[in-house]
């Protein structure tokens, strides 16, 4: 018998639901224990795991408790989000998205990893993993973006980055995907809110990420807060225990979200908190986030019938499962360490992700700022937000550790006389500065516009029905501009903000996200061209909010949108494409496409197929490019998207050089969920489409063909 049948053999009841119950230690923590109530249910054996709770001595002190107070001694997990670093905070995901480059995705989560691990965190509430495509809801920023493929590769890096080859390692956490699913389908942005959504769009967009997490191996699923189709994700059987569990065979630990057992109450699905438990660990939801119902009601639940013990032990075995690959039986206190060298290593690798997620999306010849410049104003109320720089989830990331705008360009530009005015505030009603600030604007020969969000207007319950310059930032903006300054837009946010009276003034305008500690290293290093951006959007960005949701891989229609035809698909107000498409970015040189080709055209079942084509950098800089292939299948039983993304590659270009990009497709990157949802491809035509972002009368495209083992096309 192992370690984990022999503990299930010996557990009471009350025991077994302990190790189901995560409890915050947020609001409990007194110094640097846990206390009240939690260490008491801790000695008790009544808790299971611990989140928000982190440093040595906290963690060693609750650990202390459940190893040696305990009747059974089973260690505890202690959780955190850890969204986008630990200590060294990294650029946003959805930021980070934008540089497409797995190793970089890789690379940032494992240095989160390791930093959590020193401080006695096992498991992380991430990724996550939600395609979002409507930038008013806040949550946006804390995901890879709208496309389900991009998101899908999201996954699998930050899953190896987070829990490294071998779970039981001192410097490997258990990453926790969420929020299973379509939490970011909110209708209208609202958080939380119930999304009705068909179940082609479920297994095509939202569910992708998933599916690869599980490929992925990652430890553990978190349910996510809303109802699909009527039933909460909390208690939905048919996606948590039929789809996850048993369609994919995820046989990991599955969390509830923050409450979200009492809440389907709320939801109108339970009459009471016995009910909603028994639903919701019916459903496959092994651990309790916060309701605390499994351990105070489940009890009743198998009384009145609700549920068996067979199904609490399948929820306590996963959970001790768990544990044991952490190596928490051998090693409950299991702290990594870290050397200077790693700290350093951290704060360069925030610095090469900050200044690669930098995205420019407008240049009319203004950037890089010219060397011999010697007055430049810095205005705006995101120039020296030293706090905001952080972004929504910061874990333990500390406003001092960052650098502002304004500092990163002082530092940059030793020889320019740089002039500072806040303006306005970001999300204020004041307006007295904005007739100083243009006094600044006027003696200078370029304006650094800071604007956009502070880092609490993105992120969990953040939505913004209106997503564009927040409190009276349209009014110093356009105060800035009509002093006819050179004006440079930076935007920090977590979503792409709506503002196209700006983009069309300004001289440029440049998108920096949240960007973490290095945020002003990195935003100076782009503006003066120390760095060539690289940063692409992992998001459409709309003119207006009334275009959204608006995301490249949308279907035909029988009238696409035709600017000649009024009875076609499209708006008498607004433009039917957007400001910027999906990848989209630009950078301080020009790479031309050329002689897309492929190395057969037509294709069988389990063939690859070569795709190349050659990237020439016509501009003076080196640069790094990215080249995405879409596909379109031309005639299928159920329409598909009018592109599909299916790879992307990267080009780092000398000026002048030309390099040949390779993709490699096999058949199966051609094929879609059909009608019962399995893959399948359709023999016919395709579409290869290869080009610098999603904008299709841009794409270089090559038509192949697909014959069944039959022949038949
Ligand atoms: C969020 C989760 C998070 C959890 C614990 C919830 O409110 O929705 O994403 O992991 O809190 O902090």
């Amino acid at each position: 018998m192992n370690k984990v049948e022999r503990l299930m053999q010996s557990m009471t009841l009350e025991e077994k639901l302990g190790q189901l119950n995560l409890v915050t230690a947020g609001r409990m923590i007194t110094g640097p224990t846990v206390g009240g109530d939690a260490t008491e249910d801790i000695r008790a054996g009544r808790v299971g795991g611990v989140f928000n709770l982190w440093g040595r001595e906290a963690v060693a002190n609750a650990q202390r408790l459940a190893v040696e107070e305990t009747r059974l001694g089973v260690p505890l997990l202690f959780g955190l989000d850890i969204l986008h670093g630990h200590r060294t905070i990294f650029p946003i995901p959805i930021a980070e998205a934008g540089i497409f480059d797995p190793l970089i995705w890789e690379r940032t989560a494992r240095a989160a990893a390791l930093e959590a691990a020193c401080e006695g965190i096992n498991m992380t509430f991430a990724p996550m993993l939600d395609i979002a495509r409507d930038p008013r809801w806040g949550r946006i920023a804390e995901g890879p973006g709208e496309d389900p493929f991009l998101g899908a590769k999201f996954a699998e890096a930050k899953i190896r980055g987070f829990q490294g080859g071998d779970l039981s390692q001192r410097t490997s956490i258990a990453a926790v995907a969420k929020h299973f699913c379509a939490y970011g389908a909110a209708p209208a942005g609202r958080d939380y809110a119930a999304v009705d959504i068909s179940d082609r769009s479920l297994h095509e967009t939202y569910l992708p990420p998933f599916v690869a997490a599980v490929a992925a191996g990652c430890a553990a699923i978190m349910t996510a807060f809303n109802s699909v189709n009527g039933a909460p994700m909390t208690s939905n059987r048919a996606l948590v225990r039929d789809f996850l569990r048993g369609k994919l065979g995820f046989d990991g630990v599955i969390i509830s979200d923050y409450t979200a057992i009492a809440e389907l109450i709320e939801h109108g699905v339970a009459g009471d908190l016995v009910e909603a438990a028994a639903l919701a660990l019916k459903a496959g939801v092994d651990m309790d986030m916060v309701s605390g119902a499994y351990l105070r009601c489940l009890p009743e639940a198998l009384s009145r019938g609700f549920v068996d013990l067979g199904d609490i032990d399948a929820a306590v075995d996963r959970v001790l499962r768990l544990k044991q690959r952490l190596g928490l039986f051998d090693d409950p206190y299991r702290f990594a360490s870290e050397t200077e060298q790693d700290k350093q290593a951290s704060r360069e690798l925030a610095l090469e992700t900050a200044r690669r997620a930098i995205t420019l999306l407008v240049n009319r010849g203004v950037l890089p700022l010219a060397n011999e410049l010697r007055h430049v104003a810095v205005i705006g109320p995101l120039a020296n937000a030293r706090a905001d720089m952080l972004g929504p989830w910061s874990a333990v990331g500390a406003a001092q550790n960052c650098v502002t705008i304004l500092e990163g360009l002082v530092a940059a530009l030793p020889r320019a006389d740089i002039r500072f005015h806040e303006g306005v505030s970001i999300a204020g009603d004041d307006a007295e500065g904005i007739a100083p600030a243009c006094a600044v604007a006027r003696e200078a020969e370029v304006v650094i516009l800071c604007l956009g969000e502070s880092a609490s207007m993105s992120g969990e319950a953040a939505c913004r029905a209106t997503p564009g310059l927040p409190g009276r930032q349209r009014e110093l903006a356009e105060a800035v501009l009509a002093t006819g300054a050179a004006v440079v837009a930076v935007i920090a946010s977590g979503r792409p903000l709506t503002a196209p009276w700006l983009v069309e003034r300004a001289r440029a305008t440049v998108a920096m996200w949240f960007l973490g500690d290095m945020a002003g290293r990195a935003i100076a290093d782009v503006l003066t061209g120390r760095i060539n951006p690289s940063g692409r959007l992992a998001v459409t960005w709309p003119h207006d909010v009334g275009q959204v949701p608006i995301f490249y891989a949308s279907r035909s229609t029988g009238r696409p949108p035709d600017a000649d035809d009024p009875f076609t698909s499209r708006y008498l107000d607004l433009p039917t494409a957007p400001l910027f498409s999906f990848g989209h970015g630009l950078s301080y040189s020009r790479v031309e496409l050329t002689n897309l080709r492929v190395d057969r055209n037509e294709f069988h079942a389990g063939e690859n197929i070569e795709v190349t084509a050659d990237a020439t950098n016509a501009g003076k800089m080196a640069t790094e490019e990215t080249i995405f292939l879409f596909i379109r299948d031309r005639v299928a039983i159920v329409a598909r998207p009018i592109m599909e993304l299916k790879a992307w590659a990267k080009a780092m270009l000398a000026p002048g050089e030309t390099k040949t990009v390779a993709f490699a497709l096999s058949s199966d990157s051609f094929s879609f969920p059909g009608e019962d949802f399995a893959p399948v491809i359709e023999p016919g035509e395709f579409d290869i489409l290869v080009g610098l972002n999603a904008e299709r009368a841009n794409l270089l495209s090559v038509r192949v063909l697909f014959r069944d083992s039959a022949g038949d096309a």
